[in-house]
């Protein structure tokens, strides 16, 4: 959520320790299923969020370069701007969001017609641990950002992405870190005082119930997914991405 010219500091490598870290405190959100919220969120997103998904659209489009008509499912994308995206870069590519929030799905596939796309990109309503509406081996990609702290657990949701994923199917996993560098809390302590008030509760909330990296980093190796897995980590984010073995 942090404007253009503050992407940089966002995305690099990590140069200092870590400061002492609260318990994590799982984030459960009613307002993702408020209609004015969920407006507002989205709006905030469409302006300002694109330096914190855009590495993980770029990742996807690179490692889809060579499959024809790749099918993307996003988990958990709220107003659906992160898959919009892959959608508008990648013409041929059909891009399905899978969210637990009623608001959510319908102002997503808002967005999606707003930007003329519903014929590509289509939001339903569905829980990412139970992706039962899809076969195993069906889906070139699986995308996320923003959205892998609310996995309760998240290793099941992983399990699930490796099953739906066909061999050599990609996957990157964005999400904030708990463990901000004192450099990103710095950023993140003056950024929010850009946002709605009630945008800025709910990210200072969220950023208490996400994962450390080494938390992030066993959650991965107790998955079904863990071969396969590398992690990329920012100041104030970590990107968990791969791609499955092939056939060959
Ligand atoms: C902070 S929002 C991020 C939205 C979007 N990915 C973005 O980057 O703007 C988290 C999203 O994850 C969704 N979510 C939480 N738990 C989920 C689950 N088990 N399955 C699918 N979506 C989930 C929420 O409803 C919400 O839309």
């Amino acid at each position: 959520m942090l404007a253009d010219n503050q992407a940089a500091l966002v995305s690099a490598p990590i140069a200092e320790e870590p400061r002492r870290l609260k318990e994590r405190v799982p984030h459960i959100e009613p307002l993702f299923e408020d209609g004015i919220f969920v407006e507002k969120y989205s709006r905030n997103m469409k302006r300002s969020a694109g330096p914190d998904f855009r590495p993980i659209v770029r990742y996807t489009l690179d490692q889809l370069r060579d499959v024809p008509q790749p099918h993307v499912l996003e988990l958990g994308p709220g107003p659906g701007w992160v898959g919009i995206t892959v959608a508008q870069k990648r013409q041929d590519a059909q891009v399905t969001g899978i969210d637990v929030s009623e608001a959510y799905t319908e102002i997503a596939n808002q967005n999606a017609r707003s930007m003329r796309l519903e014929q590509r990109v289509s939001f339903r309503q569905g829980d990412a641990r139970s992706l039962h509406d899809f076969s195993d081996n069906s889906i070139d990609a699986v995308i996320s950002n923003q959205s892998f702290h609310y996995w309760d657990p998240p290793a099941i949701v992983l399990n699930e992405i490796a099953r739906v994923l066909k061999p050599g199917g990609v996957f990157c996993i964005g999400d904030d870190r708990r463990d901000l560098t004192p450099m990103a809390s710095m950023i993140v302590a003056v950024t929010k005082w850009f946002m709605h008030p009630q945008i800025r509760r709910s990210w200072m909330s969220s950023i208490q119930g996400c994962y450390t990296a080494d938390e992030v980093s066993s959650i991965f190796e107790q998955s079904d997914l863990k071969e396969f897995w590398e992690l990329k980590l920012g100041a104030r984010m970590f990107m968990a991405r791969g791609r499955l073995a092939t056939l060959d």
